[in-house]
């Protein structure tokens, strides 16, 4: 017999988590409201030329990560392994710029990515992020910028820190990318394999490598983008600095800052902190002006973040959350009660809203009782053939331990007393 595992790289979760998760979910949603931004879904699985176009063809997520497949049809379909290109494609395709010039878009929502997974990195994982689409200005990156920190700032996160940078607009990135190729080429074989690769396909990313030997001969060598940005990207960058400052978003300017996805332009940024580990990096974002053209909508400008709710999660102190209990605990012993019992038991869920949990498993009185008290449910009722001779049941506040026996008939008026 073949025994049935989880996909490595996926998770499930359990119902304690499933509350947590939740909770967590609900201060999401309301902080993005707050913000002003309206929640988007897309499909879970789009066409895959729109991930090439959108994240670039030499990027890790399309060159190694992406789960792909073709249908029947011989459609060529992705599982996203992000939502910046879906939200964009969305917003071209319902002509949202023709309803307003400005659209500020969320999403909490799960993606794949074919990585090695470790604590902090999944192939299945959630991402919560927000999309403002239409404000070339600076103040809109402020605002993302503020979006993802106050989300933090609300769970209370420690040890986070704000990672800045501006890597200009895409017009100076030819001219940028020759010099940091010629810069390179005397030290070219003595970089890694990868930032060897690097160099001629993606080599921004170059500043991503951890080797350590890489990164001296970077530092000793290449010149970095932020040097080379024009003026008006200067100024652009110096007003997001300014209103993170009057704000009070602590920030540190780090000029080798370059994201993994090709679409970025102006601002980038990553919040990161010490509690997660390896994976260290809470969400990251930035400036996307030319992704909406060049996936064949008009120019329009958008910058945007996404976090990761698994590394959210974990670097959260859990003792915020409540664990929820039940309202009751229903006792009840022999057939006759059973059925009365069932029915009681609907009727208080119905009309009282009241989270009751049902005995059937027939145990005895003492077994039944010692499973109210794990439920740790504020109350027990309990119907036995004495009691349902009787038309009574017992009430048992588990919290005070009085008991007391009322009239069946009277159990509705007792629950819309306490409502
Ligand atoms: P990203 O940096 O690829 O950016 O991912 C954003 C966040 O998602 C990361 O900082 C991390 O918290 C989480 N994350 C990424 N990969 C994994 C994984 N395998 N397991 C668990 N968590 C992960 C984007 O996705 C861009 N679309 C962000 C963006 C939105 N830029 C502009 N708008």
């Amino acid at each position: 017999m073949i025994k049935f595992r989880n996909i490595k790289g996926t998770h499930d979760l359990l119902p304690e988590e499933v509350s947590i998760w939740r909770q967590v979910e609900n201060i999401i949603h309301f902080i993005m409201e707050q913000h002003g931004f309206g929640e988007i879904r897309t499909p879970v699985f789009e066409h895959t030329d729109l991930f090439i176009r959108g994240i670039g063809t030499d990027t890790d997520i399309v060159s190694k990560e992406m789960y792909s497949w073709k249908d029947q049809g011989d459609n060529l379909l992705t599982l996203r392994p992000e939502l910046t290109a879906p939200v964009a494609r969305a917003y071209i395709q319902h002509q949202l710029a023709n309803k307003n010039p400005m659209h500020r878009l969320y999403y909490l929502d799960s993606l794949f990515r074919r990585e090695r997974p470790q604590k902090g990195r999944q192939r299945q994982f959630h991402q919560f992020g927000a999309e403002a689409i239409g404000s070339p200005n600076p103040e809109q990156d402020a605002e993302i910028i503020a979006v993802a920190y106050n989300m933090f700032e609300k769970f209370k996160i420690t040890n986070m820190t704000v990672v800045l940078n501006s890597i200009g607009s895409q017009e100076i990135r030819p001219k940028y990318l020759k010099l940091l190729r010629s810069s390179l080429l005397k030290v070219k074989l003595e970089l890694c394999s990868t930032c060897q690769n690097r160099i001629e396909k993606n080599a921004l990313r170059l500043f991503d490598c951890k080797n350590l030997h890489c990164q001296s001969l970077l530092d000793k060598n290449a010149p970095l983008i932020f040097d080379q940005i024009s003026d008006s990207d200067y100024k652009h960058f110096d007003i997001v600095r300014k209103i993170l400052n009057e704000i009070g978003i602590p920030f540190y300017h780090d000029k080798k800052l370059v994201r993994g996805l090709d679409y970025y332009s102006h601002t980038t940024f990553e919040i990161t902190s010490t509690s997660l580990g390896a994976q260290n990096a809470l969400c990251g974002g930035g400036r996307y002006n030319n992704l909406i053209e060049q996936l064949g909508g008009k120019s329009t400008p958008a910058v945007g973040f996404a976090a990761g709710l698994e590394r959210l999660i974990l670097a959260i102190d859990k003792s915020q959350f409540s664990v929820q209990v039940p309202d009751i605990y229903f006792i009840h012993l022999g057939q006759d009660s059973t059925i009365i019992a069932s029915k009681i038991a609907n009727d208080i869920r119905m009309r009282h809203n009241k989270i009751v949990v049902f005995e059937v498993l027939r145990r005895s009185l003492k077994a039944q009782m010692r499973e109210a008290g794990r439920s740790n449910a504020k109350m027990v009722l309990i119907l036995g053939d004495d009691e349902l001779k009787s038309n009574k049941i017992i009430i048992k506040n588990m919290l005070s331990g009085d008991q007391k026996k009322i009239a069946i008939s009277k159990l509705d008026q007792y629950f819309s007393n306490l409502d």
